[in-house]
């Protein structure tokens, strides 16, 4: 959908439907949904006067027009009570918006008021962006196989301002806006895409096609390169596959910052886990083709990253490998040796995540970076500790916990941070290697980030456990609509632009 702004008065629309809003509680519409029911004769004030509609969040009424506008349809989204508004309530009800749009076959343009930035006291700019987020992220769609492709959903969407002064901070939001939109969406797609369709070699070919087209540098290592770096540990997990694994590697450096030390995101690739030789139950094993969602949210964010032109220097690292048992496979008892050169006894093949990002973390200390930030489906563990309402947060450095705090804060994607006591690191001390890649029962989560830890030295780090977070089977919350979410692609700009 293209979304633009325009000055205008949103009574005089040529659209196919028109949204204006209006907080719960308000008896008396002001603004432009004010001047709509003005027009209309005050059938929004007689809507809110029959108590059918409330100005409830998540809650939308649709009037039909006689002659009195040219628009004939008026959508009015609720935005919930004034003291709780925010910018995620702005962004929600956009979202809500643009789904009860799409549910409307009739409607391929609509014309709406920027929500919250008259008496919901949100800057301009601010809101735009979140007008265009909440849009375009409701409105996502995955990749369709089916042979009939049915198209649904609006075509445009034009944010009418009256106040021209405020046009080009509009303008600008909605930019801002629509870059990490586009950031997130892809990242979903990369995470719908069918483990045989999107394996290493075509993961890295969608990121390279990505970085030429948004100017970032990129290189793609394969499995020769990988090994002359002595990266051990993501070969092996590699070897029982038949496709090649790559290392993606993209950076964005303006030229102002091109000497910086760089953040570094590493992101989990593993385009399907069966478990390997420790192999998972049959039951649900499809879902596993979203184990590669930390590296679809690093090749994401850096995206948006670079559709942004951030002042600052970004790195991303995706390290892409299928996981599979065959007679080539790593066998749980192999004793391996990664890029940093730690032996590591393997316990369960199924453990593999953490032997790939083993190696990307130690590929990552030659940029000597300011940060280090890994995203990774890692453990089941992660989703029985926090349910579906936070990603894990593990770090060793108090300074990078509080940025990422802050950045989850911002972005409405919610991390809780976890502990990292040295006795968790008890668990996972071998017999003959300095480490093994699995503990016993008690230790799923944070034995799992104390493995990584051993792999991360010279760089303040942290560790992002989204396993329960990549995939929703329902359409919950308007902004995630059923299946890949892209979390972590708002949450990594938001820590780019602080840092
Ligand atoms: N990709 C899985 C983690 C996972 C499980 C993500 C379920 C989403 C849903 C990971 O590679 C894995 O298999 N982890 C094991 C670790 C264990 C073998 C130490 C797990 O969580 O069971
Ligand atoms: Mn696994
Ligand atoms: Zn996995």
């Amino acid at each position: 959908m293209e979304i633009s702004a325009q000055q205008g008065d949103i009574t005089q629309q040529q659209a196919d439907c028109v949204v204006v809003n209006l907080f719960e509680g308000m008896t008396a519409p002001k603004g432009g949904t004010g001047a709509l029911d003005q027009a209309l004769g005050g059938a929004i004030s007689r809507l809110i006067w029959s108590g059918d509609f409330s100005g409830e969040a998540g809650k939308t009424a649709l009037l039909y027009a006689g002659s009195e506008t040219p628009a004939p349809r008026v959508l009015v989204v609720g935005l919930g009570k004034p003291e709780a508004f925010d910018l995620h309530a702005a962004r929600q009800a956009s979202a809500v918006a643009a789904k009860a749009i799409a549910g409307l076959r009739g409607v391929k343009t609509y014309a709406t008021v920027l929500h919250g930035a008259g008496l919901g006291g949100l800057e301009t700019a601010a809101a735009a962006q979140a007008l265009a987020e909440g849009a375009l992220l409701a409105l996502y769609r995955p990749p369709q196989y089916k042979r009939e492709a049915s198209e649904i959903g609006p075509e445009s969407c034009v944010v009418v301002e009256f106040d021209a002064e405020k046009l080009p901070a509009i303008q600008a939001g909605l930019e801002t806006g629509k870059a990490i939109a586009a950031g997130v969406n892809s990242a979903r797609n990369y995470v719908s895409e069918p483990p045989n369709v999107l394996y290493p070699a075509e993961f890295a070919e969608r990121a390279i096609a990505m970085a030429e087209a948004t100017g970032l540098s990129w290189s793609v290592l394969g499995k020769r390169e990988m090994r002359e770096l002595g990266m051990g540990l993501a070969l092996a997990v590699s070897r029982g596959s038949a496709h090649k694994p790559r290392l993606v590697i993209l950076e964005h450096a303006p030229d102002a910052a091109a000497d910086q030390p760089p953040l570094v995101l590493v992101g989990k690739g593993i385009t399907f886990d069966t478990g390997g030789i420790s192999i998972k139950p049959s039951e649900n094993m499809w879902y596993m083709k979203d184990d590669m969602s930390g590296a679809a949210a690093v090749i994401g964010a850096m995206e948006a990253i670079a559709r942004l032109n951030l002042p600052r220097r970004v790195i991303g690292l995706a390290i892409c490998v299928e996981n599979m048992p065959d007679g080539k496979a790593y066998r749980p008892g192999d004793i391996l040796t990664g890029i940093t050169g730690k032996t590591t006894e393997i316990i369960s093949t199924d453990a593999e995540g953490r032997l790939v990002l083993a190696d990307a973390l130690g590929y990552a200390a030659r940029y000597e970076p300011a940060a280090v930030v890994d995203l990774a489906t890692l453990t089941g563990a992660i989703g029985v500790a926090l349910g579906r309402q936070a990603a894990g947060l593990f770090a060793n450095d108090e300074a990078l916990l509080n940025a990422l705090l802050v950045a989850s804060e911002r972005s409405g994607e919610r991390l809780w941070p976890m502990p990292m006591y040295d006795e968790y690191a008890d668990e996972i001390k071998s017999d003959m290697a300095e480490v093994k890649n699995s503990g016993g029962r008690t230790s799923g989560v944070s034995s799992s980030a104390k493995f990584i830890e051993h792999f991360t030295e010279g760089y303040p780090w942290a560790h992002l456990d989204i396993a329960s977070m990549v995939w929703t089977d329902a359409d919950a919350n308007p902004v995630n609509p059923k299946g890949a979410t892209g979390y972590g692609v708002r949450l990594l700009v938001e820590l780019a632009n602080a840092l």
